[in-house]
């Protein structure tokens, strides 16, 4: 949570700071801040409550322009302290010299703080962050630090727990920037006779491709020419180059209203991306040179962890990985996991499945999971990030830059990667045959075209989304695999919509749930195939003739050709039919739809919904 991003240059460094901030914003956007250099021995600085186009506004009708070649730059999901001016980043320590964005939690912040304050500084702000400026400032003005920030940083770091990524401005070296990280991300851009430190990549991608992305508890200082890595221990530090080798414009609108929009309809190429050569010979590849075959054959219990949509993403990937492999498979939202102890040996296989790779509740599954002697494949879309680099293995979803909040690519990504992994173990197990891998692998290469029909769909569920827009809450109903699909049409509904919306398990109904029911209340019901356990199909109709007897509205999705439904439907979404484990990749799509709509409608920001953050890396 929280980007931030830091240039020094021989050009003008606000316009890119601020290029770099817009590119970030996903990241949170309660403020907006930057401070440049200005080659003087002066330090200035803007920031503003609220999204980025605040500050921009102030910027661009204030006195004088913010002018000099080093700068940094911070937009902001508020932890500690609310959303306001005051709180905004960058702080200042003491003398006005020195400023600080974090991305992060200083844990131990309140005994700093109480320190401080001791010794007669007066704190400006809520915020844990303007304890690192104070401290920061101390350090370089007094004791065996001053005058060196690269060294002040590193003391600062010394005593500081939690999670972290610093960068820090000073005015009397106007031509570097010392950026810090543990359990946050930084990467270095690193230009030709310019450098930029970032959250990710997307804030300095138009300007270069060639980056270093930090590892734990390690220290860059940038100048223009030069970037030196150092670790908090001063031993050998172990940092990754690489190249940033997506295309620009998939971090652009590409002529959609919002990212959300687009990417819903990036899904196709999201799905053949994840796809690419994880299918030879030989069958399923995943990560050939860290899994082998002999490790996947002895697993004996498979536990999928990770947060939000992620997390749905597994539940749907249970049904058939238990129904491929026989192995048993726990999901657990990855906040539980490791608080209740679960009992694990080298033969367990934890997936920890993660868009970002910098969830902390998912990281820390995974350093709890990797104690316990397990083996843990990360199912992740972003290259490098911690996740995949503390995991034994990986397999990436390759969907691509996803900039809208609500997860929509990357999810269909993710459901796809899971069953690669339910195909590759049952490979070795033999406990599906060799050839109905290669045909499962077939259906899935057709689920490109299959989303993309789904896509050209959708005009009716946006006429729809209109007329639920009014609604007070939603309900969502499935069974099987639906279940999963209808807790993601809930997640979605309320986090872009900010509705009342529920989903339930149908089974569940009569537990409690249908005293919900009330006239008109929408409610959406995917059905299972007809041709898939019958049984399920009959009972589900059971359910929505009880709603519908209730008087609630009923909203079905279901296959085409499906003629049973119709009757029982008050409105009828027709999907493509696919084979019933694969079925979530198509009906997850009109609830995606739903909601961008029903939040259009109710005239909400689609790509920035209220209160949330692209990356949650704080618990
Ligand atoms: O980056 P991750 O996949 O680990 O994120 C997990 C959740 O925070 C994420 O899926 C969240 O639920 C989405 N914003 C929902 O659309």
């Amino acid at each position: 949570m929280c980007g931030i991003v830091g240039y020094t240059g021989s050009r003008q460094a606000l316009p890119l700071v601020l290029g770099g901030l817009r590119r970030l914003e996903y990241r949170g956007y309660d403020s907006a801040g930057v401070a440049v250099m200005d080659g003087l021995g002066g330090l200035r600085i803007a920031k503003k409550a609220g999204v980025l186009a605040n500050l921009e506004g102030c910027l661009e009708s204030g006195p004088d322009p913010l002018t000099g070649h080093t700068g940094i730059g911070h937009t902001r999901w508020a932890t500690h302290g609310g959303p306001t001016d005051r709180n905004s980043h960058p702080h200042t320590g003491a003398s006005g010299k020195v400023a600080v964005v974090h991305n992060g939690i200083i844990e131990n912040f309140a005994g700093l703080r109480a320190d401080l304050e001791s010794t007669g500084i007066e704190m400006s702000s809520d915020t844990d962050t303007e304890v690192v400026a104070h401290l920061l400032a101390r350090a370089y003005e007094t004791g065996p630090t001053a005058g060196d920030l690269p060294e002040s940083m590193a003391v600062v770091c010394g005593k500081l727990e939690g999670a972290f990524t610093l960068v820090a401005a000073h005015a009397d070296v106007p031509s570097m920037l010392v950026a810090a990280r543990r359990n946050s991300p930084l990467v270095v851009g690193v230009g030709d006779g310019e450098m930029f430190v970032a959250s990710d990549v997307s804030a300095f991608i138009a300007h270069t491709r060639q980056a270093i992305e930090l590892g734990q508890d390690q220290l860059v200082v940038i100048t223009p020419d030069t970037a030196e890595i150092t670790s908090f221990s001063n031993s050998e530090p172990d940092y990754q180059r690489f190249y940033v080798d997506w295309d620009l414009a998939a971090a652009e609108k590409g002529g959609y209203p919002t990212f959300m929009e687009k990417e819903i309809f990036e899904q196709p190429a999201a799905i053949e991306r994840t796809l690419l050569g994880h299918f030879d010979r030989s069958g399923i590849v995943l990560d050939e040179q860290r899994l082998d075959q002999r490790e996947l054959r002895t697993v004996d219990k498979v536990y999928i962890v990770a947060c939000g949509t992620a997390y749905h993403s597994g539940l749907i990937a249970r049904y058939a990985i238990e129904n491929w492999t026989r192995i048993p498979v726990e999901v657990e939202l990855a906040s539980e996991f490791r608080y209740r102890d679960p009992v694990l040996n080298g033969d367990t296989l934890v997936v920890a499945v993660s868009q970002s790779g910098e969830t902390a509740d998912t990281l820390e599954a995974v350093r709890y999971a990797r104690r316990q002697g397990a083996r843990v494949l990360a199912v992740c879309n972003t290259n490098g990030s911690q996740i995949p680099r503390e995991s034994d293995a990986v397999l990436y979803t390759r969907a691509g830059p996803e900039i809208g909040v609500a997860a929509t690519k990357t999810f269909l990504a993710q459901v796809t990667a899971n069953y690669l992994v339910g195909l590759a173990l049952a490979q070795p197990r033999g406990t599906r045959p060799a050839l109905q891998i290669a045909r499962d692998f077939e259906v899935l290469s057709q689920m490109p075209a299959t989303v993309a029909t789904t896509l050209t769909l959708m005009n009716p569920v946006r006429e729809l989304a209109r007329d639920l827009a009014a609604s007070k809450a939603v309900l969502f109903l499935g069974r099987h695999v639906g279940y999963p699909v209808a807790l993601e049409g809930a997640l979605k509904l309320k986090e872009l919509a900010y509705m009342h919306a529920e989903g339930f398990a149908a089974g569940e109904l009569k537990h409690g749930p249908i005293a919900l029911i009330e006239s008109g209340l929408p409610v959406v019901v995917t059905m299972p195939s007809p041709k898939f356990r019958p049984v399920l199909h009959a009972k589900m109709l059971s359910n929505i003739r009880e709603i519908q007897a209730r008087g609630a509205r009923t909203i079905v999705i279901a296959e085409e050709f499906d003629d049973t439904v119709a009757p029982f439907a008050d409105y009828l979404i027709e999907l493509p039919r696919v084979p019933a484990l694969f079925q979530p990749l198509v009906a997850t799509v009109p609830m995606q739809v739903l909601a961008a709509e029903i939040a259009r409608s109710r005239g909400y920001d689609i790509d920035k919904p209220r209160n949330l953050a692209k990356s949650v890396t704080v618990e």
